[in-house]
């Protein structure tokens, strides 16, 4: 089930997420749109890569599991929903740069319309914005946890740099990588939807635990689509990874403990992607790959054993179901 289904199919809550996610939209663009026309051009086209709104979901349903009921007047909920997804962008815009990805989403990346110097500077415009639209929740220790995790965002994307070609790349840091570019501001979503409804440390811990466990299932997901997936059902270039060296969890494995190990490393030297695609199916790589990401979302499910068990909770634990099922 995707996470759209999760949200069409629990008509109660589904109606109240769908509305939500609406509003958090208009602020979005509202805090976007700008006097000058190519801004506003190169913001739309960032609207195409909007596409489940996972974070801003997680800052919501994180919200609402507080009490269970739908948040009273949820303004700042949307506004740090809405943020998150900036963040999200912005990070989406810089990362196509750094990958030189053609295609994100099924439609041009702003790289490959635009070129890269249009790209980093929407990256940053969108950057900006958010860390301006969080101030007006009046909450600096908001600002203060979205700004630690933006910097664990580009110390991930940093190491993963550093770390290209690396084909001793560890499987501990590649989880480092994998938690900090990606799992840490899926926490910080769930931490602080939590946060902003009176949830206590414990619980903004807990739910912190929850969407990191949940984001590192979604990022090894997300590798191994890169790795089997075909072009057309995934909406972006397929074994990118490969192609810009990064080593992700099934190759580690393979380099580490499989049985021939110097015929991988030339297969990814050569970037032969069908045989390597062939190998690693065939010696159970991509099997104990997924393995992980289910533990990751059984581990992110165990997070959430200390809150009370009603309809966010619930639809909190399928949305982590729904990450690791997903072809796209
Ligand atoms: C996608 O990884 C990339 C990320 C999750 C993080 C990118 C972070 C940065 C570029 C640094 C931070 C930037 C800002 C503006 C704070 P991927 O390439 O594996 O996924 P993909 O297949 O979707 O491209
Ligand atoms: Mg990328």
């Amino acid at each position: 089930m995707s996470i759209f289904d999760i949200i069409n199919h629990n008509t109660h809550m589904g109606d109240w997420l769908t509305a939500e996610l609406d509003a958090v939209s208009m602020v979005f663009d509202q805090h976007l749109a700008s006097e000058f026309s190519p801004v506003n051009t190169l913001c739309i086209h960032t609207g195409r890569y909007r596409g489940k709104m996972l974070r801003p979901s997680l800052v919501l349903l994180s919200g609402m599991a507080m009490d269970g009921s739908p948040i009273e007047g949820a303004s700042d909920h949307r506004t740090i929903a809405a943020v998150t997804e900036m963040i999200h962008m912005a990070t989406l815009v810089h990362d196509d740069v750094l990958d030189e990805s053609p295609i994100r989403r099924s439609a041009a990346t702003l790289n490959a319309l635009h070129g890269n110097e249009m790209a980093v500077i929407l990256g940053d415009y969108l950057i900006s914005n958010a860390f301006h639209l969080c101030s007006t929740v009046g909450d600096p220790a908001i600002n203060a946890r979205l700004g630690e995790i933006t910097n664990m965002l580009c110390e991930g994307e940093i190491v993963q740099l550093a770390n290209r070609e690396n084909l001793d790349l560890s499987e501990d840091l590649y989880f480092s990588i994998v938690t900090n570019k990606t799992a840490s501001l899926i926490g910080g979503c769930c931490e602080l939807g939590g946060r902003l409804s009176g949830a206590d440390t414990e619980k903004q811990a807990a739910l912190y635990g929850f969407g990191r466990d949940l984001g590192i299932a979604f990022q090894i997901t997300d590798d191994l689509l890169d790795l089997t997936a075909d072009q057309k059902t995934l909406g972006k270039t397929v074994g990118r990874d490969l192609d810009m060296g990064k080593l992700t969890l099934p190759l580690i494995r393979a380099l580490r403990d499989g049985d021939d190990a110097r015929g991988i490393s030339a297969l990814v030297q050569d970037r032969c992607h069908a045989q390597l695609q062939e190998r690693l199916h065939e010696d159970g790589w991509f099997e104990s790959a997924q393995h992980s990401a289910v533990e990751r979302v059984e581990s992110a499910k165990q997070h959430l054993d200390g809150l009370p068990d009603n309809a966010a909770t619930t639809m909190l634990r399928l949305m982590a179901d729904a990450v690791i099922q997903r072809r796209f």
